[in-house]
């Protein structure tokens, strides 16, 4: 039988998970403050990387060794200004530990971008 804990949290601090427990995460964090999502959600782009850096360190702790972090997420433009997140946020995992893997084109017929990245690291 598979039993399923579900822990509500801050994913930037999941100590109730081991190191190198996790065989898989497939994760969405939010699009910046996209208006479709969670406008003024952040103060500054800075303080979304820094969100970003901070959950990437506790998945790669949580990660078993060779196993892959999906990241569902996609650049966003913002009062006429063009956020390059799947960039930052590749770039932040490597900061943290992980390596880059693979990059995914989702079409998304009817979600509001059409089209999702999956960043594998
Ligand atoms: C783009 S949405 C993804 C929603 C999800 N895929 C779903 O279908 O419900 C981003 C999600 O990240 C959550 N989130 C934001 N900051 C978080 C954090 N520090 N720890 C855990 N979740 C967070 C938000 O509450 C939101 O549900």
């Amino acid at each position: 039988m598979v039993s399923v804990r579900v822990v509500f949290g801050d994913s930037r601090d999941m100590h109730e998970l081991p190191n190198s427990s996790v065989h898989l995460v497939v994760t969405s964090p939010p699009y910046y403050n996209a208006p479709f999502d969670f406008p003024g959600l952040f103060r500054g782009y800075d303080e979304y990387l820094d969100l970003l850096r901070g959950v990437g360190r506790e998945l790669f702790r949580v990660l078993r060794p060779g196993r892959v972090a999906v990241f569902v997420t996609m650049d966003v433009r913002i009062d006429g200004r063009l956020y390059p997140i799947v960039a930052d946020l590749i770039k932040t995992m490597i900061g943290v530990g992980f390596e880059y893997q693979e990059r995914i084109i989702w079409r998304k017929p009817e979600a509001t971008l059409g089209l999702a990245e999956g960043v594998v690291c």
